[in-house]
């Protein structure tokens, strides 16, 4: 087992990383007495028994929530909290999120809310949940009309990434979380960048030592993003690479056509293009970053998608103040920068080429 620490003064906590931590309760971080395990119908029959037993001696209620993005909505949010005031868990409880990052971003904005703030524990099922989405606080439901519009920041106690848990993952989700992997070494470590070119096949076999690094250096690098902009003032957006454009792309195909690492990886291409199309990065790094994407199993174009339908998308998103758009743009491989869109001219001849 390897363990991590997110540096935020008495804020911090461990993010443990190895196979087969499902099972010690020294991992878990918490002393309250009253636990609610926040699952769904697809992760509770392969791992729940484990964590209850794992947390015997304490009361312990389960909660299991249907199964996709649909249901991470106020409603079921209140399906939490209903929960949590009928067994009458006090100040002092805890949430366990078993699951990815959708049970993992519902149950951490139900921590940050009942009774104003209570802890919550982590324990990511995915492998985009083990190296994104449960570490740094980002909690959130959709709005029907807005994806995470309605959260909080609330970092949880202590993060369990079980690589074992990855066995029972079906093959698209195991790539999805590749493409946030990927985006790390675009972002800011080069090096990283070029293991992972030699090591893509070992991860999709699911070769233990490869995963374990590239699980550690993923949480390492967000670690110390999130320690260094919490809040996300400034460097924190760069972990939105190719988002901005993914984001838009999800809405487009009803979060029916991709899943959310797939609208990415087809997102960090077209922000590889687009800093091509500025001069800032040459072909030959975009046509690498591509290759490391179609090599992790995710798809790297989108057909069939009209430019000016994408820009509008992406004029909403969150990042977009009154001044307009922000992108994460690339420097280099390895050097990635937050900065205005280019001018629309420029990012629409990029889409058409692009989306042809
Ligand atoms: P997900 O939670 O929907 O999980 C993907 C699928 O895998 C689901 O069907 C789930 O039931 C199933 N599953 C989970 N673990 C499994 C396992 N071990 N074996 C078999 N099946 C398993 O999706 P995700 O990709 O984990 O997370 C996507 C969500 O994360 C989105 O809502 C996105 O907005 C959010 N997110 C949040 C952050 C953040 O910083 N908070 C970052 C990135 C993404
Ligand atoms: N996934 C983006 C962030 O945590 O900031």
């Amino acid at each position: 087992m390897e363990t991590i620490t997110v540096a935020l003064g008495d804020r911090s906590y461990p993010i443990h990383i190895g196979p087969g931590l499902l099972d010690d309760s020294n991992l878990y971080g918490a002393s309250a007495r009253q636990m609610l395990i926040v699952t769904n119908e697809i992760v509770a029959p392969l791992y729940l028994d484990r964590v209850v037993a794992a947390l015997r001696g304490r009361q312990v209620e389960t909660l299991v929530l249907p199964d996709g993005e649909r249901y991470k909505t106020l409603a079921t949010f209140g399906t939490v909290l209903d929960r949590l005031i009928d067994a009458n868990f006090h100040r002092d409880s805890c949430l366990v999120a078993l699951g990815g990052g959708v049970v993992g971003d519902l149950t951490g904005y139900a921590a940050a809310s009942f009774q104003r703030g209570v802890d919550f524990v982590q324990i990511p099922t995915t492998l985009l949940a083990q190296v994104d989405s449960s570490v740094g606080g980002k909690t959130a439901v959709n709005h029907p009309r807005a994806k995470n519009m309605i959260g909080a920041f609330h970092q949880p106690i202590a993060v369990l990434a079980d690589t074992d848990t990855l066995k029972t993952l079906p093959t698209r989700e195991l790539s999805a979380g590749l493409a946030e992997v990927i985006k790390y070494g675009v972002i800011v470590d080069a090096p990283f960048f070029a293991w992972l070119e030699q090591h893509m096949d070992a991860l999709r076999a699911l070769d233990g030592k490869a995963l374990a690094h590239a699980i550690r250096r993923s949480c390492e690098i967000k670690a110390q993003i999130v320690a260094e902009d919490e809040r996300e003032h400034g460097r924190r957006a760069l972990l939105n690479l190719g988002h901005t454009f993914g984001h838009a792309l999800e809405a487009l195909g009803n979060y029916e056509r991709w899943l959310h690492g797939e609208a990415v990886a087809i997102g960090t291409v077209l922000a590889a293009r687009t800093s091509q199309a500025l001069g800032w990065i040459d072909a030959a790094t975009c046509e690498r970053i591509e290759k490391l994407l179609a090599l992790a199993g995710l798809p790297t174009h989108a057909s069939g998608i009209d430019p000016d339908a994408l820009l509008a998308g992406m004029r909403g998103d969150k990042k977009a103040d009154k001044a307009g758009l922000k992108l994460i743009l690339i420097k280099a491989l390895g050097d990635a920068t937050v900065t205005r869109a280019p001018p629309e001219a420029t990012l629409r001849a990029v889409l058409a080429e692009q989306l042809a």
